[in-house]
């Protein structure tokens, strides 16, 4: 979604905000700009539609000057992506980019216009540029000015403004979307993603809902919503990232999946310890689980797919009620949360709107708010009494996967660790699972180094336009899984069924030209499983089933494509079976050729509700 680049620096800024902006370019945009105070003090900026390389053109054509700088890639809310709405909004003395969604925009538009002050473009963010600088135009100074615009606008946003003749300023806000500032040597940063900072400085500070900063090359003043100065803690990045380093994979995604082995080795023994022969569980040390009568698990896409997976571990290891809600329902149907219930948040980036605000919902209502993130200094993960991490490293590619498999890990670790807690499971029944688990990267690992079968059947599949992917139990959110990551990388349309609600409505779509796909683990749903292919098969479907091929045999069925998969443990089968549902989307869009890290209309953190 819309990223937001600022630099007061030593050096011309025009390049280095451009470089930062290709940092953000994996959260997915459709046009993008820059504008600078140049050294006689005027606002100038340039802005194009398409790719970063379109700016970077313009920029050799028409050179930007001057060493105070804000940069912005949009993602489009109000307005088409167009020159025209692309970001930074300039009007008069004041230049603007925004993240968000102003939501009383046309009211303030209506009040400016009837002042004299016309919109030029159809976005919200323009209002921010045109009433400040109506304020300065009135007389006030730019801090000033600036200040009475916040006090106007309601809604979600994160600004950074220059100003006219300030060449050692940017005026920055919070409220909503995140902001980090940056600290270099006598150069300040400003950046919607801290990470996009990292090759200019390594310090850098959060800002807070509500607060607002005043930039220049000596530092920055924060205030808090009251307008108080406040000091807000230095974080040192420790992360490195390199958006340029594919290990010799096409995509980000394809290398995404190959990582999954060590990324989940890497999570299950940030929270597993074993030395004294015995597991022990290294998370929710806080949270006795006998005194937890619900909980509730809140996220969005992938994510929620991910809670989906553990209400039926919770339920059925640890015996406690569950439920599951995707963030953009769950907070306005107001749902009532008893005090002994703890709410546990899923995002990969920690930043995801609506998942933000359903956390806020059940703030002071729930017992305790425990978010499951990748990015730890995230918003939603400071917003929580407790933060698992999953460790699975940055991920670039806007398809959630290794994030989603080490979601699974860390969910099934704090299911363990509640069935303990409540003796709903046998010390021998923990040691087996535990060792699964610890044997489940190699398995993934043999796996992965065999997968090019997969290839025909993906082109075959990129020649349909609709596929049904069915599962049963632990399979049914894998199904949905499946569906999602096909559509969004290789726009292929997609739904996800649990095997048994085929036969109530979704059964009139089969014939022969849609491809059927039923994820079928042997375990004890395998025969209703296989009752539900043939179902499709005498409908002439055309079915590809992943299973374990004992089952199979066993079954003495054949469909018309299988997937091998290994053995394992059933309990596990969602960290085994994301993998072939992985591969099928992304060798399905390399065929079609669709931008597979970047696939259309879609953001990498969906930071507007
Ligand atoms: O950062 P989050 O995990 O909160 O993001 C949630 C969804 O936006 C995300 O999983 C999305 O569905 C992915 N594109 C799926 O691949």
């Amino acid at each position: 979604m819309c990223g937001i680049i600022g630099i007061l620096g030593k050096h011309e800024a025009a390049p280095i905000l451009v470089e930062a902006l290709k940092r953000l370019e994996y959260r997915g945009y459709d046009s993008s700009g820059i504008a600078t105070v140049k050294d006689d003090g005027s606002l100038d900026r340039r802005r194009a539609v398409g790719k970063l390389v379109e700016l970077q053109d313009k920029l050799v054509f028409e050179p930007l000057k001057g060493k105070a700088g804000i940069g912005h890639t949009r993602w489009a809310t109000h307005g088409e992506p167009n020159e025209k709405n692309a970001h930074p909004h300039t009007r008069g003395a004041v230049s603007v980019v925004h993240n968000g969604i102003i939501e009383n925009f046309l009211t303030l538009r209506e009040e400016l216009k009837c002042e004299g002050y016309k919109a030029v473009t159809d976005t919200d963010s323009e209002t921010i540029a045109i009433l400040c600088s109506k304020f300065i135009d009135e007389g006030d100074e730019p801090l000033v000015a600036a200040r009475k615009t916040l006090l106007k606008l309601s809604g979600s946003f994160a600004i950074a403004m220059l100003f006219e003749g300030q060449k050692n300023l940017i005026f920055a806000a919070r409220s909503g979307s995140p902001l980090a500032v940056g600290y270099g040597k006598n150069e300040i940063y400003l950046g919607s993603d801290a990470l996009a900072l990292l090759p200019l400085t390594k310090k850098v500070a959060y800002l807070e809902e509500g607060d607002h900063a005043v930039l220049t090359r000596e530092g920055a003043e924060i205030y808090d919503i009251k307008g108080n100065s406040v000091s807000r803690q230095i974080t040192y990045l420790n992360q490195s990232i390199n958006f340029h380093d594919k290990s010799g994979f096409s995509h980000f995604m394809e290398k995404e999946i190959h990582e999954q082995p060590i990324a989940l080795e890497r999570a299950i023994s940030s929270y597993l310890s074993d030395s004294t022969g015995k597991p022990t569980f290294n998370l929710l040390k806080k949270i006795n689980f006998t005194e937890v009568s619900r909980i509730i698990l809140v996220a969005c896409g992938t994510a929620y797919y991910a809670c989906y997976v553990a209400k039926y571990w919770i339920e059925k290891l640890a015996k406690i009620p569950v439920e599951i809600d995707i963030a953009s329902e769950f907070r306005y149907r107001e749902p009532p949360i008893e005090h002994a219930t703890v709410a546990i948040f899923v995002s990969q980036s920690g930043e995801t709107a609506d998942t933000l605000a359903a956390l806020r919902y059940c703030s002071g209502r729930a017992e305790k708010i425990i978010s499951i993130v990748n990015v730890s200094t995230s918003s939603i993960a400071r917003e929580s009494d407790e933060v698992l991490e999953i460790h699975a490293g940055p991920e670039i590619g806007v398809a959630s996967t290794k994030a989603f498999t080490c979601q699974l890990a860390v969910l099934l670790l704090a299911t363990l660790k509640a069935a303990k807690d409540r003796a709903e499971i046998s010390s021998t029944d923990i040691s087996k699972t535990v060792n699964n688990l610890k044997n489940l990267p190699a398995i993934l690992n043999q796996y992965l180094g065999n997968v090019n079968s997969l290839k025909d059947i993906s082109y075959k599949l990129s020649t349909t336009s609709d596929v049904l992917f069915l599962g049963r139990g632990l399979m049914y959110p894998l199904a949905l899984e499946g569906a999602l990551k096909l559509k969004e990388i290789s726009y292929i349309h997609a739904e996800g069924y649990a095997s048994g609600e085929l036969k109530h409505g979704p059964i009139a779509l089969i014939d022969d030209s849609v491809p059927v796909i039923i994820l079928a683990p042997y375990d004890n749903l395998f025969e209703k499983s296989i009752s539900n292919m043939q179902e499709v098969i005498a409908r002439k479907a055309n079915v590809i089933v992943i299973s374990d091929n004992d089952g199979l045999r066993e079954a003495g069925l054949k469909s018309e494509t299988s997937i091998e998969m290994p053995k394992a443990d059933p309990l596990l089968a969602p960290l085994i079976y994301a993998l072939p549902i992985q591969l099928l989307a992304y060798f399905t869009a390399v065929f079609k050729g669709t931008d597979v890290d970047q696939p259309r209309n879609l953001a990498k953190s969906v930071t507007v509700e």
